[in-house]
């Protein structure tokens, strides 16, 4: 009986040897990987700035919409508006259907320009981009009322 609690027990710090040792046979392997870009490897380097790069580019990006000043009607409408207007996605009416379009421009600019901006049944406000500018927004449906005329 005695043996064979001592057997166990052998069993079970052998189980926790091998454990540690596996532990420390691979810790140096993991941290020579993190380490790596320590040792000057520049691509290593690189990954390692990049979400910093990133979000600096995206700021930049960011600054030159502003610099580059609002877009028009046609470049709104291809980013934005043709994702449901040119397929009818949704209920959408699409692009230069004038059947579609004559009893939607009969209500006049002013209640389409609202609609677009703020939003009607399935289209989200400013088609879900809430970046753009009413302005901008007001010139794709300017685009496309001028397409079902
Ligand atoms: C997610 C799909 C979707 C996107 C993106 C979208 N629309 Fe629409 N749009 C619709 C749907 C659906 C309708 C029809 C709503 C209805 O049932 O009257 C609609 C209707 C309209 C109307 C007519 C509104 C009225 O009062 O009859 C205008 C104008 C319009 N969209 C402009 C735009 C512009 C401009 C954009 C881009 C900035 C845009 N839409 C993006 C789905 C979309």
């Amino acid at each position: 009986m005695a043996d064979q609690q001592n057997s166990s027990k052998s069993i079970m710090y052998a189980t926790v040897a091998v454990a540690i040792l596996l532990m420390v046979a691979i810790v140096p392997f993991t941290i020579k990987g993190d380490m790596a870009p320590v040792a000057g490897s520049s691509e290593d380097a690189e990954v390692r700035v990049q979400p910093v790069a990133k979000f600096e580019l995206k700021v930049a990006g960011a600054a030159d919409a502003a610099a580059s000043g609002p877009k028009d009607g046609p470049t709104v409408y291809a980013s934005v508006c043709s994702a449901c207007h040119d397929t009818g996605a949704a209920g959408a009416p699409k692009k230069g259907d004038k059947a579609a379009w004559a009893p939607r421009i009969a209500t006049g600019n002013d209640a389409l320009y609202a609609s677009a901006i703020g939003g009607k049944l399935a289209m989200p406000a400013k088609g879900g981009a809430a970046n753009l500018s009413d302005e901008e927004v007001k010139g794709a449906v300017d685009y496309l009322v001028g397409q079902a005329k």
